[in-house]
């Protein structure tokens, strides 16, 4: 049986209240929410999702002033960064309150929190009460939704409500990075770019997100595990130049339009006019439609290794590699 859709927020958020799963629209991606303080709706989420638990979860504020219920700091790189870029598609890692349950962070000694730019869904979480903890909602591994009707078809049998707020504007995950150390860390490129957050606050690291702690909250890493991410069931390869496939039940995945299309079956041209913004908001669907289509394989290209296009060579990269073939 599906889950009832709506655009009633109350009800939605009547649901949260009583421990219910509510999958949301935000301008990144749809989350699968529930409330961070009741450890047993979130085991839910990561049971519907098929996530292991040591891969922790985003906590979502419906205000920037909320950040105190469950951080225990913030840091002046954490607010000049909050100001600029919340609401909006920025995750801050930062040192956790206790009353934080360690099933949200997977053990770890920090917390992930981000104000979602998007009206229903921080009316959703304002009327909830309490923070809302909310992965991607999709199965682990699998494409995130990007509409409702991603969500119906991935997980409508799994949750309780489905609060439509209309397609993701932005389309990619937000960003995460890491202010609780001496420097900010980039963990996660997503939709603020790096350059966007070197101009606040300098020059950034890359790290890796963490695969949950030992019991000193010290992060433990699987290599390779979480890298298999955001794949569509077809292979994927990543080639510079569209070569003419040898079979021609090949998809073609491109950045703009081009004149190498010749001998693929279905080609999707993520924006006309070579937009990162609109080819981000429509990589997700366009994954979708040519993982529908039963290809042999999809070729994809790959985008300017600049802005938004550093995450979705990331989302690439990801997909490739879980499906075996790599950049
Ligand atoms: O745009 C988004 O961020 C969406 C929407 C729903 O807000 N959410 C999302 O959640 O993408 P999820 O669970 O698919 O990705 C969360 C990422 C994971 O890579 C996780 O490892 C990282 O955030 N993360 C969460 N808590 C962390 C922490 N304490 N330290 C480091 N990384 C953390
Ligand atoms: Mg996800």
């Amino acid at each position: 049986m599906t889950c009832p859709i709506t655009t009633d927020v109350d009800r939605a958020a009547a649901i949260l209240r009583n421990g219910g799963l509510v999958a949301f629209g935000t301008e990144t991606v749809y989350g699968l929410g529930a409330n961070v303080f009741d450890v047993r709706a979130v085991a839910r989420v990561f049971e519907a999702k098929g996530r292991p638990t040591f891969d922790p979860l985003i906590v979502h504020l419906a205000e920037p002033a909320d950040i105190m219920r469950v951080a225990a700091a913030f840091p002046p790189t954490a607010r000049q960064l909050t100001e600029r870029f919340w609401p909006g598609p920025l995750t801050l890692i930062l040192p956790k309150l206790d009353t934080v349950p360690d099933l949200v962070t997977a053990g770890l000694h920090t917390v992930a929190v981000r104000v979602p730019n998007h009206r229903m869904a921080r009316q959703l979480i304002s009327l909830a009460g309490v923070p809302i903890a909310a992965p991607s909602a999709n199965p682990f591994g699998e494409v995130s939704p990007t509409t409702a009707d991603h969500v119906v078809q991935q997980l409508g049998d799994r949750i309780d409500c489905l609060l439509d707020g209309g397609p993701s504007r932005v389309g990619l995950e937000s960003t995460v990075l890491d202010v609780s150390g001496e420097h900010p860390v980039l963990l996660r490129p997503g939709g603020v770019t790096q350059e966007e957050i070197e101009s606040v606050v300098g020059r950034v690291e890359r790290g890796t997100t963490p695969s949950g702690a030992d019991e000193h909250g010290t992060p433990q890493r699987a290599p390779g595990l979480l890298s298999r991410h955001y794949a569509p069931r077809t292979r994927l390869a990543i080639q510079v130049e569209a070569a003419r496939p040898s079979n021609p039940h090949t998809g073609l995945l491109l950045f703009r339009p081009d004149d190498r299309w010749e001998g693929y079956s279905v080609v999707e041209v993520l924006s006309e006019g070579g937009d990162l913004r609109e080819a981000a908001a429509n990589f997700y669907a366009a994954v979708r439609r040519l993982d529908a289509c039963r290809l042999e394989q999809i070729v994809a290209v790959p985008f300017p290794e600049v802005g938004l296009g550093r995450a979705l060579n990331d989302r690439l990269r990801r997909a490739a590699t879980a499906s075996g073939t790599r950049l």
